[in-house]
């Protein structure tokens, strides 16, 4: 695998996304690329990161190396940043959640397994057993819910992400427009598109159409039986209150994280309802169109929560340096989202941990020429 890995030498994740967006067929780059409405909130979180600056220092000997490593969580991490719940990740190469999975446990970073994985959370533990931690999406089934706690308790997982922002189902208008759903149909469109596409649909072929692994057990067939795209649709119910997380709070013994925070307000109320920390982020953009940067926020919701609670951000960042920004902002930790996917479809089961060095790689560079040593203690 590290001499396989040497034959590709990616130079940047906006290189990979190039790379992925001829690689894979197109519905499923719009899946990974697209967000909600007219994509302002995906815009609006990557301009805040290009009209952010850092401060240059000059002439502070970095000749040795920074350290990147910190702690979050209550761990050790190599790296400020680590992998972000990403649904559906088969669609951009067959066995993207297993790379990510390994990627992160083989590079010391985390690696969030998501409620609409491609592979099951047991499986996907396995492959992270210390650097896994587990994304719920809170559905319309309180035993549905249950169940998952349940499952990930079980593998092993000790941190729990809620995630919040899924009241209902974003309105993602490339989907629409590909007519892209589960399970994936064949129109006439779309055989085009996989024939332009040998690789991804070959290896496709090989692996099966990706499924939502962990809730297929859910929809059972049989009369009266739901399908799989109705069971994921139920799971953006919008039943998720501070009552249920309350009781999610009492349910679940490892940390817990509260994913999808935009406003001071909220982020107040999650550290007062318990939550050990917070994730502001809008989803990479995919759900409320008009929702804020959540660079732009991240002040106003440092200032807002007890001093010293933990903060991650996702959303629009694409380099070592934006990472740096995010933490400069008031950020403890970064999730790193799209570029993964676009990753994985560029390079396959190589393109993760390519990224990891390429992401890390930056963030020391940027870290030398800002005159930093090592992260500060989170
Ligand atoms: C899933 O979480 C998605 O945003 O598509």
């Amino acid at each position: 695998m590290t001499d396989r890995r040497k034959t590709i030498s990616p130079i940047s994740s906006h290189d990979m996304r190039k790379r992925a967006r001829s690689r894979i067929p197109r519905f499923a780059f719009d899946y990974v690329d697209g967000a909600a409405g007219e994509e302002n909130a995906a815009c609006r979180s990557r301009a805040a990161f290009v009209r952010t600056c850092l401060r240059p220092r000059i002439l502070v000997n970095s000749e040795i190396r920074a350290d990147l490593s910190c702690r979050f969580l209550g761990r050790s991490w190599s790296v400020p940043f680590g992998i972000a719940p990403l649904g559906l990740p088969g669609l951009a190469w067959p066995g993207a959640d297993l790379a990510f999975a390994r990627a992160a446990e083989a590079f010391g970073a985390p690696y969030v397994c998501p409620t609409p994985a491609t592979q099951t959370l047991e499986a996907l533990r396995a492959a992270a057993p210390t650097r896994s931690m587990f994304q719920l999406y809170v559905g319309a089934s309180p035993d549905i819910t249950e169940d998952l706690i349940a499952r990930a308790e079980a593998a092993g997982f000790d941190t729990l992400l809620v995630t919040a922002d899924v009241p209902r189902p974003g309105k993602r208008l490339r989907d629409l427009r590909n007519g892209f759903g589960l399970p994936l149909r064949f129109g006439a469109g779309t055989l085009l598109d996989l024939a332009r596409h040998p690789a991804w649909a070959i290896a496709t072929l090989r692996h099966g159409a990706p499924r939502l692994a962990n809730l297929a057990p859910y929809a059972k067939p049989g009369a009266g039986a739901r399908t799989l795209a109705q069971v994921m649709a139920a799971q953006s119910s919008g039943r998720l209150d501070w009552d249920v997380f309350g009781q999610i709070r009492r349910r679940w013994k490892g940390r817990l994280v509260l994913k999808g925070v935009l406003d001071a307000e909220d982020a107040a109320l999650a550290a007062a309802a318990g939550a050990d920390a917070i994730q502001v982020s809008s989803h990479g953009g995919r759900q409320l169109d008009g929702a804020p940067a959540p660079l732009d926020v991240l002040p106003a919701i440092r200032a807002a929560v007890p001093e010293g609670f933990p903060i991650a951000l996702d959303g629009g960042v694409r380099s070592g340096e934006d990472i740096l920004k995010a933490l400069d902002a008031g950020a403890d930790f970064v999730f790193v989202g799209r570029p993964f996917l676009y990753a994985v479809a560029a390079y396959g089961p190589e393109g993760p941990r390519a990224l990891f060095d390429v992401l890390a790689n930056e963030l020391e560079a940027a870290m030398a020429m800002t005159g930093r040593k090592g992260l500060s203690p989170g």
